[in-house]
């Protein structure tokens, strides 16, 4: 009977074909990141759900109808992390590390857990690359992170992306806004969802970022907080904006930009793919987070985080993804006495660093060379009994290289060499 139990809805799974494709993408936030002078930080899957009620915010959509939560068997409140900015500022609490040399800077590759429903580049479970920057309210930082995210969307190909920004202001210039906001919202608060009626008193600013299609056109009129911002937010914000154009990153500047997540003060960011409309990557700064995990401290905070599985599918769709060119060898053995001459050329091979495979499947020669071709081999030898008297093969080269005349036991050095 075959198997009935599929994958869990909003989840992927990753083939061994395409694997390549995600390890492109990996490795480019790696290399990144390394350039900017971000080391990796790594952090458990699950926390304390508090963790997210108090970092992300309790009138988020996150919070209030995506997370995966559940009781442990010791009873405890669990969730899956829906992003990592808290995690990594609970790490950073927790070791200490904002007494030590600053700024602290860090990046993940993390997978990321959301009940939401699926569609399009919307996935229950998908993976980012983020990066954290901490100890500085300095806008350079700001454009640092920015250019941090530009530099490793270009390093895919993806030079056309947009990417918006926006400030959303400090507790001081938001006092005033929340009170213009309350007030436009209160005059259409029958028409509004319930979680948003509900957000209205406690965290207006929510309902600007609702997905339902009422809350969104009631939204599209409310006022802005770009004209609400105190002088060191809006000084703050045009250092940004002037040090972005010197950098060569262009911008618009999207007044309608608040982010889904609470924990963001002053610069707000997103870079969207145009064909698409998705976002691919996300940011901005935090300054209270750390405050609001841990009273005693003060530090400010920002980043970003880019949406893997939306950058390899903008990436397919545009055709970024090379041909593997072939590699290593394949080393075919014709009749019983040649396979341990074939074992020890491959053996040979790996021991150079090589890719090398022989026959696992006793199969014919035909069969074999099928594998190879199909497999990408760059190099075929063929070993029968001949071979094994003499000591002489042939390497065949499937890049279209002249054959060459050596022996089996040089085969491997002068493959190595060429590969
Ligand atoms: P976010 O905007 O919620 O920000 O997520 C960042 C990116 O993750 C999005 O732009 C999108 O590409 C991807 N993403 C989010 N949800 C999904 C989903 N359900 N399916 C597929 N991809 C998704 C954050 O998570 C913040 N922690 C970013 C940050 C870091 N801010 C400061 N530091």
């Amino acid at each position: 009977m075959a198997l009935e139990i599929k994958a869990p809805r909003g989840t992927n799974d990753v083939l061994p074909a395409d694997s390549y494709k995600w390890q492109i993408v990996e490795d480019a936030a790696r290399r990144v990141s390394d350039r900017f002078g971000y080391r990796e930080i790594r952090f458990p899957t699950f926390e304390s759900t508090e963790l997210f009620e108090r970092g992300v915010g309790d009138t988020t959509d996150v919070v209030q109808k995506e997370m995966y939560t559940f009781k442990d068997k010791g009873d405890r409140s669990i969730t899956l992390r829906p992003e990592g900015t808290a995690s990594a500022v609970r790490v950073c609490l927790e070791h200490g590390l904002f007494g030590g040399l600053m700024p602290l800077k860090a990046y993940y590759v993390i997978s990321a857990f959301r009940y939401e429903k699926p569609q399009a580049g919307r996935f229950r479970e998908f993976h980012q690359f983020g990066a954290e920057l901490y100890g500085t309210s300095s806008p350079q930082a700001d454009r640092e992170v920015i250019e941090l995210a530009a530099s490793f969307l270009k390093e895919l190909g993806l030079g056309e992306i947009s990417l918006n920004i926006n400030s959303i202001g400090c507790p001081e210039c938001r006092k005033n806004y929340h009170a213009a906001l309350k007030e436009y919202f209160a005059s259409h608060a029958e028409d509004l969802c319930e979680t948003c009626k509900g957000r209205l008193d406690r965290n207006p600013m929510r309902i600007l970022d609702c997905k339902s299609p009422v809350c969104k056109g009631i939204a599209a009129d409310a006022p802005l907080i770009l004209d609400y911002l105190c002088d060191d937010c809006n000084a703050h914000f045009e250092t940004l904006k002037a040090s972005l154009t010197d950098a060569g990153i262009s911008f618009n500047v999207d007044p309608h930009i608040v982010r889904g997540l609470d924990y963001y003060t002053r610069t707000v960011f997103e870079f969207t793919d145009p064909a698409s409309g998705l976002a691919l990557a996300g940011g901005g700064r935090y300054d209270g987070l750390v405050s609001e995990l841990d009273p005693k401290m003060k530090v400010c905070g920002l980043g970003f985080a880019a949406g893997l599985e939306r950058l390899v599918g903008v990436m397919e769709d545009r055709g970024l993804f090379p041909e593997l060119p072939r590699k290593g060898a394949y080393i075919a053995a014709m009749g019983q006495k040649a396979v341990p001459a074939a074992n020890k050329l491959a053996t040979a091979l790996r021991a150079l660093g090589c890719r090398a495979e022989t026959d696992l499947m006793e199969r014919s020669l035909k069969a074999q060379m099928k594998y190879a071709d199909k497999t990408n081999a760059r190099f075929v030898v063929v070993i029968g009994d001949n071979e094994v008297e003499s000591g002489k093969i042939t390497v065949k080269d499937m890049a279209g290289g002249d054959p060459i005349e050596t022996t089996l036991a040089e085969a491997a050095a002068i493959m190595a060499d060429r590969m």
